[in-house]
C-alpha cells in the first residue's frame, strides 16, 4: 500500500463559478497549471442537480481523450485538479476529484492531511468504503457527513467545510462542490496555496494566478486557516475556520496572460532564458527613491531595527539557495554583517541561534515552498526579523514576512528556474546595498556606483545570449556524457552548483559542482580520460589571485585527462592554453559576475536535454512549486 499522507502534494487546483462553460474554463486553467508538474488530472462539474466527474492518470491529453468519449454536461460551476504524487501510484483511482459515497460531493485537495489515518479509521467504522489510497478521500467523506448535518440554506457547504477543517491536521487546500448547489463553490486553505480571481459576475480559484489571468487580473489573497464561499449571485464570503468574518486583501496581478504563454518559443525555458535581460531590468526598475536611496516593496521594519541587526541568515531551497550563497559574498562584503546560508529544510531542525537582532532573508520564486515557509515561521517564532525575496505576488511567504522585495521576473513556467534565479541574485545585491545604506557603512556615491554596474547587467546578459551558438553546438557533443563536473571559486562556486543542478534536473546526467580549491582533497579522483569539466573562471581583477588559482585548477584536471570547458571573461588570455572549449562572457565586476556566467550553463543544460529528447519544461519527477516538506 502507498503512503496516502504524502499524496496529492504539489497539485494544481482550479475552480470556476460564472456564466461561461465551466468545462472549458477549468480545462484551460489546468493547462496553464501544467508547469507545476503532475501525473494525473480530473474535473467535476455540477449541472441539472447532478455532479459529473472524469479523471485519468497521465497527462492532460489522456483526460481530454476521455472527455471526448465521456463528455461532461455544460455547467456554470466546475473544479479541476492536477495531482503530483510523491509516493504511491499515480493511478486513475487516486486522481482527484474524490466523490462522496452517494456521488453528491466532490473534493480536490493539495497538501497533506496528517491525521488522515485516524479519521479514515473513524469513517470506516461508520461504514464508509474507501475507493482510493489518498488522504483526500477522508476529507470528502467527512464533508459529505458534515453537509448532511448542516442547516439547510445559504452557507451550508461553507458551514460543513469549516467543521471539517477544524478536525484536520497538516497542510491543505480543499475545494468542494455539491450537486444540490449549482452556483456555489467552497474552498479552504491552511499552509497550502490558493488565490481567488474576481471577474465580471464570475469567480475563479487557482493554486496560483496563472490559472485565471487569461480572464481577470483582480485577485483576493486568502490568509491562513480561512474558508471562502463563492456564490454566483451572493458573491464572495471569507471567514476563519470558526466562522468569524474576514476581509480578504485585494490586489491586481501585474502579469498579463501573454507573459505565461510560449510567445513563439518551442519551450517555456527557452523563452524564460531569453527574457532574462528584461527581467533583470524590471527588477532594478524603480528601486531608487527621490533622494537616490534604495527602496524595497514592503518594509514593516524601522531603520533602527535594521541598524540593530548583527547577524543574517539566508534561507532557501534549490536554485534559490544558490542565489543565497552568492548573496553571502556580496552582503558580507558590503555590510560587514556576518551572513550564514542555510538550506530551508535543514534550518529549523538544527535549532539555529536567532533573536530580535537576527535578520533572516528567505528567497523563493514561488513564495509557496513549504520548507522555506516553515523556516520563515520558525524564525519569526524566535523573534527574528524576516525579509522575503519573492517573485509571486500574493503568495504566502511574502505575506508572512516583515519586509518584502519582489523580483519582477514575470511568471516562470518552466520547472527549472532561470530568470527567477538571476533576478533573485540581483535582488540580493539590492538588499545588501539597502542594508549597507541604512546602516551607513557605504557612502551614497559608493552605492550609486554599484547600482550603475547593476544597470549594465541586462546588456551584458543580452550579449552572452547573442553568442550562444557555439554553446549549443558544444551541448550536442556532450549529450552522451555520463558525468559532468563543474568547478568554481568565490562567487563562481555557487554558479558551479547551479550549473550542475540545471544539468541534473533537465538532462538527467550525473553532475556535481565543486569549490575548485576542494578538488585536490578528494573529488579529483573521479576525473578520467575525457571527463567533461566545466570551469567558471573569476575575473583576472579578482582579489587574492583567485583567478590564477583557478587557472592552476584547470591545468590540474587537464593533466588527468579532463576535457575542459572554460567560461572566462573577454580578454582573459591566461586560460587559452588550457581550454578545450572556451566560452567568453563580458567583463563584469567580480561580485556581479554570476549574473553573466550562469547564462551559458542554463543554455548548455537546456540544449543537452533537448538533444537527449527530454521534456525540458517538465522534467521527470519534479514539480515547480514544492509545497510539502
Ligand atoms: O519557488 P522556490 O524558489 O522556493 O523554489 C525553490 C526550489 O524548489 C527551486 O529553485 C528548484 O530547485 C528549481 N527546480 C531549480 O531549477
Amino acid at each position: 500500500m502507498s503512503l496516502p499522507g504524502t499524496l496529492g502534494a504539489m497539485c494544481g487546483i482550479v475552480g470556476y463559478v460564472g456564466p461561461q462553460d465551466a468545462r472549458d474554463v477549468v480545462l484551460e486553467g489546468l493547462r496553464r497549471l501544467e508547469y507545476r508538474g503532475y501525473d494525473s488530472a480530473g474535473i467535476a462539474v455540477v449541472a441539472d442537480g447532478r455532479l459529473s466527474s472524469v479523471k485519468k492518470a497521465g497527462k492532460l491529453a489522456n483526460l481530454e481523450k476521455l472527455l471526448a468519449e465521456q463528455p461532461l454536461p455544460a455547467a456554470t460551476v466546475g473544479i479541476g485538479h492536477t495531482r503530483w504524487a510523491t509516493h504511491g501510484g499515480p493511478t486513475d483511482r487516486n486522481a482527484h476529484p474524490h466523490l462522496s459515497a452517494d456521488g453528491s460531493v466532490a473534493v480536490i485537495h493539495n497538501g497533506i492531511i496528517e491525521n488522515f489515518a485516524s479519521l479514515r479509521a473513524e469513517c470506516e467504522k461508520n461504514g464508509v468504503e474507501f475507493r482510493s489510497d489518498t488522504d483526500t478521500e477522508v476529507a470528502t467523506h467527512l464533508l459529505a457527513a458534515a453537509y448532511a448535518q448542516a442547516a439547510e440554506g445559504p452557507g451550508r457547504l461553507a458551514d460543513a467545510m469549516r467543521a471539517v477543517c477544524r478536525r484536520l491536521e497538516g497542510a491543505f487546500t480543499l475545494v468542494a462542490t455539491v450537486a444540490t448547489e449549482p452556483d456555489t463553490l467552497v474552498a479552504a486553505r491552511r499552509s497550502s496555496p490558493l488565490v481567488v480571481g474576481v471577474g465580471d459576475g464570475e469567480y475563479f480559484l487557482g493554486s496560483d494566478v496563472a490559472a485565471f489571468i487569461a480572464h481577470t487580473r483582480e485577485a483576493r489573497e486568502l490568509g491562513q486557516d480561512q474558508v471562502v464561499e463563492i456564490d454566483r449571485h451572493r458573491g464572495l464570503t471569507v471567514t476563519d475556520f470558526d466562522g468569524g468574518a474576514v476581509e480578504p486583501k485585494a490586489y491586481t496581478v501585474d502579469w498579463d496572460a501573454a507573459a505565461a504563454e510560449k510567445g513563439g518559443y518551442d519551450r517555456f525555458m527557452l523563452k524564460e532564458i531569453a527574457e532574462q535581460p528584461k527581467a533583470i531590468a524590471d527588477t532594478l526598475l524603480g528601486r531608487l527613491g527621490p533622494q537616490g536611496e534604495l527602496v524595497l516593496d514592503e518594509v514593516r521594519l524601522s531603520d533602527q531595527e535594521l541598524r540593530d541587526i548583527d547577524k543574517i541568515f539566508v534561507v532557501a531551497c534549490g536554485t534559490a539557495f544558490h542565489a543565497g550563497m552568492i548573496a553571502k559574498y556580496a552582503i558580507e562584503h558590503w555590510t560587514r554583517i556576518p551572513v550564514e546560508v542555510e538550506l530551508a529544510s535543514e534550518f529549523r531542525y538544527r535549532d539555529p541561534v536567532l533573536d530580535r537582532s537576527t535578520l533572516v532573508v528567505v528567497i523563493s520564486q514561488s513564495g509557496e515552498t513549504m520548507d522555506t515557509l516553515m523556516a520563515l515561521r520558525h524564525a519569526r517564532e524566535q523573534k527574528a526579523r524576516v525579509l522575503a525575496i519573492c517573485n509571486a505576488n500574493g503568495s504566502t511567504i511574502p505575506r508572512e514576512s516583515d519586509a518584502v522585495f519582489y523580483t519582477h521576473a514575470g511568471p516562470e513556467v518552466a520547472v527549472a528556474s532561470t530568470k527567477g534565479f538571476l533576478t533573485q541574485v540581483v535582488a540580493c545585491y539590492l538588499v545588501g546595498l539597502f542594508l549597507a545604506q541604512v546602516r551607513g557603512v557605504k557612502y551614497e556615491d559608493e552605492v550609486s556606483a554599484i547600482v550603475a554596474d547593476l544597470r549594465r547587467l541586462p546588456e551584458a546578459v543580452a550579449e552572452v545570449l547573442a553568442g550562444m551558438a557555439p554553446v549549443r553546438e558544444l551541448a550536442r557533443s556532450l549529450a552522451g556524457a555520463n558525468t559532468i563536473l563543474f568547478l568554481g571559486r568565490h562567487v563562481g562556486y555557487p554558479v558551479a552548483l547551479e550549473g550542475a543542478l540545471k544539468l541534473k534536473e533537465l538532462a538527467y546526467i550525473h553532475a556535481e559542482g565543486f569549490a575548485a580549491g576542494e578538488l585536490k582533497h578528494g573529488p579529483i579522483a573521479v576525473i578520467d580520460e575525457g571527463t567533461p569539466v566545466i570551469v567558471i573562471v573569476p575575473s583576472p581583477r579578482s582579489r587574492e589571485s583567485v583567478h590564477d588559482k583557478v587557472v592552476s585548477n584547470i591545468q590540474e584536471v587537464r593533466a588527468r585527462g579532463a576535457r575542459t570547458i572554460v567560461i572566462a571573461e573577454e580578454g582573459d588570455d591566461d586560460v587559452v592554453p588550457y581550454a578545450d572549449h572556451l566560452i567568453r562572457v563580458p567583463r563584469t565586476p567580480t561580485l556581479l559576475a554570476p549574473v553573466v556566467t550562469t547564462v551559458p550553463l542554463q543554455v548548455l543544460a537546456c540544449e543537452i536535454a533537448d538533444t537527449r529528447g527530454l521534456d525540458v519544461d517538465q522534467p521527470r519527477n519534479l514539480a515547480k512549486s514544492v509545497t510539502v516538506e
